[in-house]
């Protein structure tokens, strides 16, 4: 009969012990600095357009300059902060190790009692005053699965994974074209909440240079 009620109380136990880190973790990190607390861009904030490279006449090259032009949103942060090379999620621009310590798991949404959903919710949450600025959020935020991790490769390696189905989730290019100009985990990354950068340039000139290194024959640098 005890051991009845236990096992019945235990996971509202452990959820409100979830809920209690994760208010406590909030407080903690409006405490913390921020790494760019104005939200105004601090790096290359805009994209070369599709026509600027229509000068570079070899087909090959002009593909390999197109992604190489698409990697400055590929890599920033506000894309690899949730394709690290762990299980555990980096935040802002520094790409530190996230706030509190997090593991993705395999399903990439946290592993018992401390999911992604206890704190990131369907849109950006304001934490007026806080030097955080807002907890980011999505419908289903989670971390990217392992095949697809980019921090620590070259930009070669991710554009040879990216083309790979075995580890880019079974995709075609055209698949993968149309997740980098539709994803709304991807489109986040241009609204991504107060107190943080927004990814170069818009997704609509993303997804063109993506288009164009696609129909010039998705080269690799
Ligand atoms: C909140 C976390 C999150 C953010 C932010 C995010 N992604 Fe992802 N990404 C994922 C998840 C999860 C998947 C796996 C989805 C699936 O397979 O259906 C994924 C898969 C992908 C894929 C599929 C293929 C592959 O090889 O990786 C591409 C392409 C991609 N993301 C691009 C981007 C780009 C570009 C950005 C930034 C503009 C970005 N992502 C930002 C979580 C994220
Ligand atoms: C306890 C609350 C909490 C949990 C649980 C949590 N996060 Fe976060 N996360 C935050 C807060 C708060 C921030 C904003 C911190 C900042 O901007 O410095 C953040 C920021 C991030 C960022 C950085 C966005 C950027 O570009 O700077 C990523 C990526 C992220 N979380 C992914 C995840 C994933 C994936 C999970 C689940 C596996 C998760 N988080 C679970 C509170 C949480």
């Amino acid at each position: 009969m005890i051991m009845r009620q236990l096992r019945e109380i235990w996971p509202m136990a452990l959820a409100a012990m979830a809920a209690g880190t994760a208010i406590a973790a909030v407080i903690a990190i409006e405490a913390g600095v921020a790494d760019n607390p104005s939200g105004r861009p601090v790096r290359g904030a805009t994209l070369k357009g599709v026509a600027e490279f229509q000068a570079i006449t070899d087909a090959g090259m002009r593909s390999r300059a197109l992604f190489t032009e698409a990697a400055k949103v590929i890599t920033d942060p506000r894309c690899i902060n949730c394709h690290p090379a762990s299980r555990s999620p980096t935040q802002g621009d520094a790409m530190h190790p996230h706030m509190p310590p997090i593991q993705a798991g395999k399903s990439g949404t946290g592993i018992a009692g401390l999911n992604c959903h206890s704190c990131h919710r369907f849109t950006n949450t304001t934490l007026p005053g806080s030097r955080v600025g807002s907890v980011p959020g999505a419908e289903h935020w989670l971390l990217a699965p392992a095949s697809m991790a980019w921090q620590g490769l070259t930009l070669g390696e991710i554009c040879k994974q990216l083309k790979d189905p075995a580890r880019n989730g079974g995709r075609s290019l055209a698949d993968i074209h149309r997740h980098m100009s539709t994803d709304h985990l991807v489109s986040w990354a241009w609204h991504p909440g107060e107190g943080r950068r927004p990814a170069p340039g818009s997704q609509e000139e993303f997804g063109a240079l993506i288009e164009a290194w696609i129909t010039t024959g998705a080269e690799c640098p």
